[in-house]
């Protein structure tokens, strides 16, 4: 068996090389675009956090009403004796509501870029469940896991996608992604999926457009990180949040728009931007639920299970790969 300590973080990437050609890539393309997973440095994931508690960001809410009200019926889909590995494990809270329902043994391998948030969340979670194997991984969870080796884990493999993650992806990565998941749960794993519903859009643009500017915040931090971490001289005042949810498509767009015409250097390259010119930072699609449930079919999972929030605004999906 492995030690009940937290294994140290195994990291997956170069990260700043990776940042840098990402971000070469991204400003150089018409339109100008960023990959929204590098929103998630160490303040990145405060102010996340902060989302996570404001009145307009319902996701967080509606997410922890499904887990309270059905979390013993959801561990009971999870099972005993398995791996959890969780992509985007962010502050670790959601798990934890998750593993009051599960009886030991357990490995628990959260997945998240965000390093130093990692770390922590994952150091306070085997402190407080002295019988969790815990195996942090730093990386990306769209590219190979190396995880642990096996005699480390229970080959019953189960992942969790919380905090609707997966509207971050257009339907046609999210469909990749579900593939490579289900190929990593194997036969008679499964996948606990968390995934935002539309509603009125009203509620939506609301939710991303908060009224203390959190979310501003937030998306602002990225030309910050820019400039610490890449040697960018982006000034953020010349740059303004701008958030909409455009229904046919069904997603909030997630944009930094210039405020003037400018110049900006990143590690030595120039990028113009005219008045108005944005990049667009995130996407964040809401689903269908029957859409959803055909690209989980299409993917190799079974729907076994479907649990909703009061309010209709998220959904909780068990899906089996079958054995
Ligand atoms: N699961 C938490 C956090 C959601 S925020 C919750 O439900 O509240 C999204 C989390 O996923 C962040 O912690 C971010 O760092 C991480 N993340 C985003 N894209 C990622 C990627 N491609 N690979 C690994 N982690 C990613
Ligand atoms: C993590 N992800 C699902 C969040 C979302 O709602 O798309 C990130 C976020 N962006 C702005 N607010 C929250």
């Amino acid at each position: 068996m492995i030690s009940q300590a937290v294994a140290a973080a195994a990291d997956g990437v170069p990260l700043t090389d990776e940042f840098l050609a990402d971000v070469l890539r991204g400003l150089s393309a018409a339109p100008k675009t960023l990959p929204c997973k590098y929103l998630y440095d160490a303040a990145g994931s405060q102010l996340f956090d902060q989302i996570c508690a404001l009145p307009e960001y319902y996701v967080t809410r509606a997410e922890i009403a499904i887990l309270r009200r059905h979390g013993r019926e959801i561990a009971g889909c999870v099972g005993n004796s398995c791996t959890i590995i969780e992509y985007g494990s962010g502050n670790g809270r959601k798990v934890r509501l998750l593993l009051k329902h599960l009886q030991p043994p357990l490995a628990y391998v959260p997945v998240d870029i965000a390093r130093e948030q990692l770390h922590c969340s994952a150091r306070a979670l085997a402190e407080e469940h002295p019988y969790l194997e815990v195996h942090p991984l730093c990386g990306d969870f769209t590219g190979p896991l190396s995880l642990p080796p096996n005699g480390a884990l229970f080959s019953r493999r189960v992942v969790y996608f919380p905090g609707s993650t997966i509207g971050n992806f257009t339907p046609q990565e999210a469909l990749r992604l579900l593939r490579q998941t289900a190929e990593l749960c194997g036969p008679d794993g499964g996948l606990l999926l968390a995934a935002d519903l539309r509603k009125d859009p009203r509620v939506i643009d609301a939710a991303y457009n908060d009224r203390q500017g959190v979310t501003a915040a937030f998306n602002l931090n990225l030309l910050t990180r820019m400039n610490r971490e890449l040697g960018a001289d982006f000034d953020v005042d010349k740059f303004w949040h701008h958030a909409f949810y455009d229904p046919r498509p069904g997603r909030v767009e997630m944009h930094l728009v210039s405020r003037t015409d400018q110049r900006v250097l990143v590690s030595g390259h120039r990028f113009d931007f005219r008045a108005g010119e944005s990049i667009c930072t995130e996407h964040s699609y809401k689903q269908n639920l029957a859409d959803l449930c055909e690209l989980a079919s299409s993917a190799g999972f079974v729907v076994q299970q479907v649990w909703r929030d009061p309010l209709n605004y998220v959904c909780m999906l068990y899906l089996a790969t079958g054995s």
